[in-house]
């Protein structure tokens, strides 16, 4: 399964309008518009609307049960861009900067492959809004998007890994991402006057400090496992006392049994801190995303396809499992499937993914189209 230059310049003029053009979660609009849009310029007809801004296309033969799912996710990050390319966002605080563009772009390639196939089973294409805020996946799942698949695969641009290869790897290659907020009630008073009040700057400072401890002495220091406070938020000027303090933060882990005893650490450091500084505190879970999980036999038709776009020696592991998350682990939790990463390493020096200044080798549009087709081709053979 391979792309024509023809194919090529199509799929990067996709990719370079929608980098462009990026649009936020669930606000997607003009994006699933020139989805549908060059779906029907192939001759394929989508539905568009599920799940606010999803877009769903169905090909093959309709006296069949079987049914495969391939994913793209469309949803651009609040950024505002400084890579200086001639196709930049033109909208500040908005930028494709997780190469969704290029994952919207491969699919459209793909189904412009397959279209061209003698199917013996469906292929569902599954563009998902929302990736970012962590929730799209669950919102296509409750709007009927994997009803009736089989499995499910996706490909996320990686630019870690060399151009040409793909990671794919069996097991969790995504962490659980338990995302969090703490508020602190004190008391406010004077800043010269300390024992009126009950300091809720103080009391947030000792917690933070202590949370780190969870870390290094709860969890077994072969499971990996991370805590950050990405915020947090308390008082108004030098010398009044906060009387609240706001902290958000996510636990990244890779194992359910270093998750359990994190969550359950924060849980009792949360408590204990009230009492230590004589403060009240709250603990609220925001939701929680889910590892990925790749399922074996999926994984295996993954890498078989890996194999033939770029070769056996081309396929390589991402090693220990990232600490992101990703979304694709609630199709995960329903159905077999597969992740892969596409190696799309530029050769001249550009930011890392959620960056200002991220760029991926666009040579990845081709393989990565390529791969979609091909596991969709290849898992009709296994079954
Ligand atoms: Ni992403």
């Amino acid at each position: 399964m391979t792309c024509s230059p023809k194919l090529f310049s199509w799929m990067n003029e996709i990719r370079q309008h929608l980098h462009q053009n990026p649009e936020l979660s669930f606000y997607e609009t003009e994006t699933a518009t020139y989805i549908q849009n060059k779906l029907q310029s192939i001759g394929i007809q989508s539905t568009g609307g599920v799940s606010g801004t999803g877009v769903l296309a169905e090909i093959g033969p309709s006296d069949t049960k079987l049914t495969i799912g391939l994913r793209a996710d469309m949803d651009a990050l609040p950024i505002t861009e400084e890579t200086g390319l001639s196709f930049a966002s033109d909208k500040r605080g908005s930028m494709h900067a997780c190469g969704h563009d290029g994952h919207v772009a491969m699919l459209l390639g793909a189904a412009s492959l397959l279209q061209q196939m003698d199917l013996t089973h469906r292929i569902r294409f599954l563009f998902q809004p929302a990736e970012e805020k962590g929730n799209g996946a669950q919102k296509m799942i409750e709007a009927g998007a994997i009803d009736g698949l089989e499995a499910i695969f996706a490909g996320h641009i990686d630019t870690h890994y060399e151009t040409g290869s793909i990671t794919v790897d069996e097991g969790i290659i995504c962490a659980f991402a338990d995302p969090f907020t703490i508020r602190i009630h004190g008391n406010s008073g004077h800043a010269a006057r300390p024992h009126e009040t009950k300091d809720a700057i103080v009391a947030a400072a000792g917690l933070i400090t202590s949370l780190q401890s969870l870390v290094a002495r709860e969890v077994d220091p072969n499971h990996a496992a991370v805590l950050s406070i990405g915020k947090i938020q308390a008082g108004e000027i030098h010398n009044v006392i906060a009387d609240n303090a706001i902290l958000e933060g996510t636990i990244r882990s890779t194992h359910p049994d270093a998750r359990k005893r994190m969550l359950a650490g924060l849980k009792r450091m949360v408590n204990g801190n009230a009492s230590l500084y004589d403060v009240r505190t709250e603990l609220v879970f925001l939701d929680t995303l889910p590892a990925v999980i790749n399922h074996k036999l999926a994984t295996t038709v993954a890498r078989d396809a890996a194999a033939t776009i770029v070769s056996k020696e081309n396929v390589i592991s991402q090693g220990p499992s990232s600490l992101g998350g990703e979304d694709f682990a609630f199709y995960l939790q329903k159905i077999k499937g597969c992740l892969v990463r596409f190696g799309a390493k530029k050769t001249e020096p550009s930011g890392p993914a959620h960056s200002s200044t991220f760029d991926f080798d666009d040579a990845v549009l081709s393989i990565g189209a390529s791969w979609y087709a091909q596991v969709a081709m290849n898992f009709q053979k296994q079954v």
